[in-house]
């Protein structure tokens, strides 16, 4: 099935889910003497553009990492102003026809307002075509003792990786086809650890705030010049 044609790259079945590390806000704020929210302002403002066009190419799903269960230990001032422009985007999201909002990640210990609002936006935007799925008080390895736990809860003794993948948070969408970082950083850092065995991964120089549609072409342009093995050899190779 082919989507909407943009510049000369066509988005395709092998593109349906595109995951982001969005980092690099601090230093992009740095850079300029502001404070670092100010940063985090830009990059979230960054954020709703992307996803917007990925949305519009017709990419199916987008996941991306907002906040880790290691950056508890930020300032809280930091902390705080990511949840303000979270619970803004959540507001954002809501109004969208098109668009449903899943968070990943373990709801039992945030402050029980934001639960409360995220919990609420799930509900709202359910059913709808888009999967965006938001990576808030994440991490990968917690993802996969989770859904361990969940299995053995069902009574299951032995597990296979069909049963694990269906117990991951992003159980409803494929992997991860293309997972981006920005900030020149080369490293996964606890994200989607069990969904990535099989993604293309793309570097990008710029800081997030910077990561505009250009360099989000130039990276699904660089996708497509890829040949995916998932372990096999392509025909061409045989
Ligand atoms: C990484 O940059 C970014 C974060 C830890 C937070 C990302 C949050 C947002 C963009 C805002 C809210 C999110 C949404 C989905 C609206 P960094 O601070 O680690 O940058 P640095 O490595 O340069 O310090």
């Amino acid at each position: 099935m082919f989507s909407k044609k943009q510049k000369n790259v066509i988005i395709d079945d092998r593109l349906k889910h595109i995951a982001f590390i969005m980092d690099g806000n601090g230093r992009w704020a740095k850079k300029r003497l502001l404070p670092r929210m100010v940063g985090h302002k830009y990059g979230a403002q960054n954020f709703k553009n992307i996803v917007k066009y990925c949305f519009e190419m017709g990419i199916e799903s987008v996941t991306t990492y907002a906040f880790s269960t290691e950056n508890w230990s930020r300032p809280q001032a930091e902390i705080d102003s990511i949840i303000n422009l979270l619970k803004e985007y959540i507001e954002v999201v809501k109004q969208e026809e098109k668009v449903r909002i899943i968070f990943i990640g373990d709801k039992s210990n945030l402050p029980s307002d934001l639960a409360r609002i995220m919990i609420e936006a799930e509900e709202i935007t359910m059913g709808r075509e888009k999967k965006l799925y938001i990576a808030f008080n994440y991490g990968g390895r917690a993802e996969i003792v989770n859904a361990c736990n969940s299995l053995i809860a069902e009574g299951k003794t032995k597990v296979t990786e069909s049963d694990i993948s269906s117990h991951m948070y992003t159980a409803e969408a494929p992997d991860p086809d293309l997972i981006i970082r920005t900030a020149g950083e080369y490293r996964i850092s606890n994200f989607l650890l069990w969904q990535c065995a099989y993604s293309e991964f793309y570097f990008a120089e710029v800081f997030w705030p910077d990561f505009d549609k250009k360099e989000l072409m130039k990276a699904i342009e660089n996708f497509y010049t890829r040949k995916r093995r998932f372990g096999g050899l392509n025909k061409d190779e045989e």
